[in-house]
């Protein structure tokens, strides 16, 4: 489930607010969207394992002039205002070194695991940044059990 964002909205200066630099589409056809897996059964104040990958179906370029630089997850339990930063994964290698880009052959990969607990169902919001083509998001309900 994807965020749904107003067709227009854009700051006094004429700048698109900030959740209008956000994209999102269906994540098999696109390779920027972040894909979320809720894993197991999520139950109150349980530990939950939620993986999020960029690149699931189709592979995004990771190399030293075009990658994925980092992950964010963020949990918004239903009723509730603000939503909760789980964390921020950075990826770091991308095939650089001292003999100049693409020649480490050293890469990070754009996934990464993160583990919460909660009393309160809600919804997982990623978001990942890819250092071409901006921020993309995607979302998943956590229900509990
Ligand atoms: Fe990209």
């Amino acid at each position: 489930m994807a965020l749904q964002l107003p067709a227009s909205q854009e700051t006094e200066q004429g700048e698109p607010a900030m959740k209008e630099l956000y994209q999102s589409a269906d994540w098999k056809k696109e390779k920027h969207v972040p894909v979320i897996e809720i894993q197991g059964k999520p139950a109150k104040d349980q530990s939950v394992r939620i993986l999020v990958t960029v690149g699931k179906e189709i592979a995004h370029p990771n190399t030293t002039e075009h990658h994925i630089e980092w992950i964010e997850l963020y949990f918004h339990p239903t009723g509730e205002k603000f939503p909760y930063l789980l964390g921020r994964a950075t990826f770091a290698s991308h095939a650089a070194s001292v003999n100049g880009p693409n020649t480490s052959t050293i890469f990070s990969e754009p996934e990464a695991t993160f583990k919460l607990k909660t009393g309160k169902s809600g919804t997982v919001h990623a978001a990942s940044y890819c250092n071409i083509h901006g921020l993309w998001e995607n979302s998943a309900e956590l229900i509990l059990s």
